[in-house]
């Protein structure tokens, strides 16, 4: 292992023009090498959800071949497993593959917050709940990581559209950052520690986050202790020199010459300091000998095996969104018509720099009949996914096959064209085809299940007439196997959804702001964001967050908590027992939130602050363990720059969804902040109030009030309520002359006498 002491003697040894070479790649892929010191090129690409290495022609959106991988599903569906350990497999197997390659980092995983549904990327990304997303964020990284591959968290930050995504500026105030937008990598970066991070193409708060101190430097670095290195986004460098002193170690893809040589004029100007550049230099030949020595010669994967664990993770990632009168699971012996073209023309991956070459790829429709030989089945195409206009001789067909079943499975959702990297949807509908076909199918065939290939939510006008809906997000190469699975019940579902349908796309908190005007994009909505803003509304919507239903079923008893009082400074434990009370195996994700019952700022009704997925058996329990600790629950202060706790009651709540709350436990916790509050002529009197000197103040300048009298008479209360918002300096215009300038400056030094 190539430590420090050999690392900062190599640098040393380095040229100003060898140490700046390294801060750009060598071409699309590549980092910069140093042959006469030793100092290798790396590849990195992307991920996240598989590897895409390319053979020849590289581009950074998926436009040309690659070498084949497995293609596992995208993240908007693996969040929905909410299984850590699962998602922690899958980044083992992508390991493995990028060993195969020789690729030192995968270019992943994506944890932008979901603002708006309409987000052209948002299958790539986890959840709208910060804490979900980290969480899924830091078990992929760990299994990537933990083959001595590195991972690239990403697109820091608020990076969460993208329309005009390069040079749009996301303006979020701070605590709204902090809270929702940053905690996705917080979490990440502190539980994980990826060996890179990626800046986005967007400004922050006016300055673009390739070149944005607070966040690649005080934030990433100083504040949440990231050892790695930031690498830009793909083409996402403004101003190299800037982007250097600002924490941006490495910028790709290559220049070819162009960064190197501002970064070589601004030391030789003395511009940037060569001291600087050597941290830069240090940081990046951490990384690379790390990954030099972490590669595996000769590693090899199984291919079949992988497929086999991309068909386990897309079972747990589907949810089970309706299944009214148990129409699923299916019997494998009945007449069934499988009908739409999605069956076949599968949407199993996001188009844009993810975009993979599986290994193999199922048909669903081929799937399906091999779990149910016996079944008589019928497939008709339906429509038509390359047209928004019905076929009316495939609907014919269609209707004819359904109304000869004993059930109609509609395979249907968002075709590539509707979502994508590189822009945004303009709605939530899916094609006008489809949503025909549902509603000319139900009338034929009451027993109707669809299936929703989609990468993000959309609207279900058509609701009502689907007895069964399974949500299968974008399923990867073993969607099939996993879809047929779940229909007929060789496992149960058991995924939840990781964001809110909602039931227009008007409902959302983002809507009247998104996706802003030219380059200006304001998160008005601030930390309402998905079910904190539903919740707190009390906004209907279609599914919530949290949900997914199971063949099988769950009862929750016993929730405890370790104490009814802690310090901020304390952590808790909390247990509940889950039992399955059902006739079938499953997993249960089980969803603890956190509700603050009293506080001086405004916070969400209730906040996701643990959660685990517990397998049991038919009449099985088991006891699951949460520790809760200071941050689940603080919000975080922009005048102290810290996160606090109000010292006060709190709830528990355990949910099979946010809005499917089981079980509820008050606590109390005690704040350690220490506020220094320091008074002046506009403190109020309940600023006063607060302590015993100050209660002292409040009695002398009533006494001398005109109607000292009056507040304790019968029009006390309202009075006392005139009182209670009072400024001091107010006594200057009620006292009758009484309260003087001279009596304001006295009161003010002695409240702030230590
Ligand atoms: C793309 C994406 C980023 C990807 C990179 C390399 O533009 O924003 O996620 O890793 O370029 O393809």
């Amino acid at each position: 292992m190539k430590d420090s002491t050999y690392i900062k003697k190599l640098i040393g040894q380095m040229t100003l023009e060898e140490k700046a070479s390294l801060c750009s790649g060598k071409d699309t892929w590549h980092t910069q090498s140093v042959d006469r010191l030793g100092i290798p090129s790396l590849m990195v690409t992307d991920g996240p959800h598989g590897l895409r290495k390319q053979r020849a022609s590289a581009d950074h959106l998926g436009l040309f071949d690659s070498v084949p991988s497995t293609c596992f599903p995208s993240a908007a569906g693996v969040a929905s497993s909410w299984n850590r350990a699962l998602i922690q497999q899958m980044g083992e197997a992508l390991g493995r593959e990028c060993q195969a390659e020789e690729v030192a980092v995968l270019l992943g995983p994506g944890v932008n917050i979901k603002r708006s549904p309409l987000c052209g990327r948002n299958f790539e990304y986890f959840s709208e709940d910060p804490f979900l997303s980290s969480e899924m964020a830091a078990h992929h990284i760990i299994g990537v990581q933990s083959q001595g591959v590195g991972t690239s968290l990403k697109h820091f930050a608020a990076n969460n559209q993208e329309h005009r995504r390069m040079t749009s500026d996301s303006i979020v105030d701070e605590r709204t950052l902090r809270e929702i937008y940053l905690a996705s990598f917080e979490g990440a970066v502190k539980k994980a520690q990826p060996w890179t991070v990626m800046c986005a193409y967007n400004k922050v708060n006016g300055e673009f986050a390739s070149e944005n101190e607070e966040l690649l430097t005080t934030i990433l670095k100083e504040e949440w202790g990231h050892e790695g290195i930031v690498v830009s986004d793909w083409g996402a460098v403004n101003d190299r020199v800037k982007g250097v002193a600002a924490g941006l170690e490495l910028e790709m893809p290559s220049s070819h010459g162009e960064g190197t040589a501002l970064i070589i004029k601004a030391v030789q100007e003395g511009k940037l300091s060569e001291e600087k550049l050597d941290q830069v230099v240090e940081r990046l030949l951490t990384v690379i000998f790390k990954a030099k020595d972490h590669q595996k010669a000769g590693a090899s994967f199984d291919q079949e095996v992988h497929h086999q664990l991309a068909r386990e993770i897309a079972r747990e990632s589907m949810v089970l969104l309706k299944n009214e009168d148990r129409v699923l699971p299916l019997s494998r012996t009945g007449k069934l018509a499988l009908i739409g073209a999605m069956a076949k023309e599968v949407r199993y991956q996001g188009s844009g720099s993810s975009q993979i070459k599986p290994t193999k790829l199922e048909d669903i429709s081929e799937e399906i009949i091999k779990i149910a030989p016996d079944a008589e089945i019928a497939y008709e195409q339906g429509y038509q996914l390359s047209s928004e206009e019905t076929d009316a001789e495939l609907l014919e067909l269609a209707k004819q096959a359904a109304a000869s079943s004993e059930t109609a499975v509609v395979f249907a959702g968002l075709p590539a064209r509707y979502e994508s990297e590189g822009f945004d949807r303009q709605h939530l509908r899916i094609p006008p085809n489809q949503i025909a076909l549902i509603e000319e199918i139900a009338k034929v065939q009451p027993n109707l299940v669809v299936v929703l290939s989609n990468g993000a939510p959309i609207e279900m006008p058509w609701l009502p007439h689907a007895k069964g809906v399974l949500e299968a997000y974008l399923g990867g190469q073993a969607l099939g196997g996993a879809i047929a699975d779940l229909l007929f019940g060789v496992v149960s579902p058991s995924g939840k959804l990781a964001e809110t349908f909602p039931l227009a796309l008007s409902d959302n908190p983002s809507f009247l702001f998104y996706p802003g005007e030219k380059d200006i994009v304001e998160y008005r909505e601030g930390i309402f964001v998905g079910y904190r803003y539903y919740d707190k509304k009390q906004q209907p919507v279609l599914f919530p967050f949290g949900h997914g239903l199971s063949y099988t079923a769950f009862e929750y008893s016993n929730l405890t908590v370790q104490k009814n009082k802690i310090s901020d400074q304390e952590t808790l434990q909390v247990q509940v027992t889950v039992r399955n009370s059902g006739q079938m195996a499953g997993k249960e994700a089980v969803q603890l939130y956190v509700r603050d019952i009293e506080s001086s700022v405004i916070r969400p009704e209730k906040e996701l602050k643990a959660f685990d997925k517990v397998e049991l058996q038919p009449g099985e329990s088991k006891t699951v363990s949460f520790e809760l600790d200071k941050r689940s629950f603080a919000y975080y202060d922009v005048e102290l720059k810290d996160w606090v706790v109000e010292t006060g009651s709190f709830e528990l709540l355990i949910g099979k969804s946010s809005q499917d709350i089981v079980l509820t436990e008050q606590i109390e916790v005690e704040s350690t902040t220490v506020r220094t509050y320091v008074y002046h002529r506009n403190s109020t009197i309940t600023d006063l109030m607060q302590t015993e000197k100050g209660r002292e103040w409040v009695k002398k300048i009533y006494a001398v009030l005109p109607f000292a009298a009056a507040l304790e008479g019968p029009h006390a209360a309202l009075l006392q309520a005139f009182m209670k918002y009072m400024p001091i300096r107010g006594m200057l215009s009620f006292s009758g002359g009484k309260f003087t300038e001279k009596h304001l400056e006295e009161l003010v030094d002695d409240m702030n006498k230590k």
